[in-house]
């Protein structure tokens, strides 16, 4: 496995494998690799045969407010943990390999940005775009692949691929859950014993949900304010937004459609959290 933190190193290499043939996928990250992570990288190796993994704590995605400077970074357990996945070449830059001095250039997606986690944290998704836009020129993958927990960054990020001919296939793999329930995030390493088990009220509102709909209710207003209630039971869970929305357009829907996506958002004590699950009803 290489490591580099440089651009011109990036594509000397991912040139040399595409001239043996290799087709080149890349999985872009923060870091503070877990098991979610390690899916994308699985799932990365059967489209292709030469992966790099990105690891870069993107500053241009956090608010001055957010967790930056305490973002985990632990860089030899990451490294460790790409070896043993069979990661070919590990890219993480420094900041200003990727920001150099006078950097002005932004990517933004327009519309499906703005509710949700746009309005929560506004510049964030200009900050993911413009990043995901650097590494995919500067890899130049075939495939990249994105876990389905950032629901709306996925969202954003296939936009984005569309709406600019970018030269390469999104795949979007599924959450990785502990056994409990609780979706995998670098984040949780942050939850105190009280609020790990408090974080669980997240997947547990999104199972309420499934099972109201798959029982047949149709008031999502009322399936909503239930998830809201469950999360509220537990003091540390400060819920920003609980919703069910159309998978494409990401608007709330107000009557049950076959293809549906539950979303939330929550604070549990001081670390932000979110979760999802699609709802796919019978067709009649
Ligand atoms: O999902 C993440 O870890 C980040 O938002 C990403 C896609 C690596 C961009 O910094």
């Amino acid at each position: 496995m290489y490591v580099t933190t440089s651009i011109d190193d990036v594509r000397q290499h991912v040139k040399s494998a595409r001239g043996a043939g290799k087709r080149i996928g890349c999985v872009p990250t923060m870091g503070a690799l877990h098991e979610g992570h390690l899916s994308l990288v699985k799932e990365c190796q059967r489209f292709c045969d030469f992966v790099c993994v990105t690891i870069f704590v993107n500053p241009t995605q956090f608010a001055p407010n957010e967790d930056l400077a305490k973002y985990p970074r632990p860089i030899e357990a990451d490294l460790h943990a790409c070896r043993e996945a069979g990661v070919n070449l590990v890219f993480m830059p420094d900041n200003d390999e990727l920001y150099p001095p006078n950097f002005q250039t932004w990517v933004t997606v327009s519309e499906i940005t703005q509710p949700l986690e746009g309005a929560h944290r506004p510049t964030h998704f200009r900050g993911v775009t413009t990043v995901v836009a650097k590494l995919l020129n500067i890899v130049q993958p075939d495939v990249a692949c994105f876990g389905a927990k950032d629901y709306q960054q996925q969202a954003t990020i296939r936009r984005m691929v569309r709406d600019l001919d970018m030269p390469v296939e999104i795949v979007v793999c599924p959450i990785v859950r502990e056994p409990d329930g609780l979706a995998m995030s670098s984040r949780n390493v942050y939850l105190s014993p009280e609020e790990r088990q408090a974080a669980l009220s997240l997947s547990n509102a999104l199972k309420l949900a499934a099972t109201r709909l798959a029982s047949g209710d149709t008031d999502l207003a009322a399936i909503q304010q239930m998830m809201i209630q469950l999360m509220q039971q537990h003091p540390e869970v400060q819920v920003q937004y609980a919703v069910i929305v159309d998978p494409d357009t990401l608007h709330e829907v107000t009557t049950p459609q076959q293809h549906m996506v539950g979303l939330i958002a929550a604070q549990v004590g001081k670390t932000r959290l979110i979760d999802n699950r699609e709802f796919l009803l019978p067709q009649n």
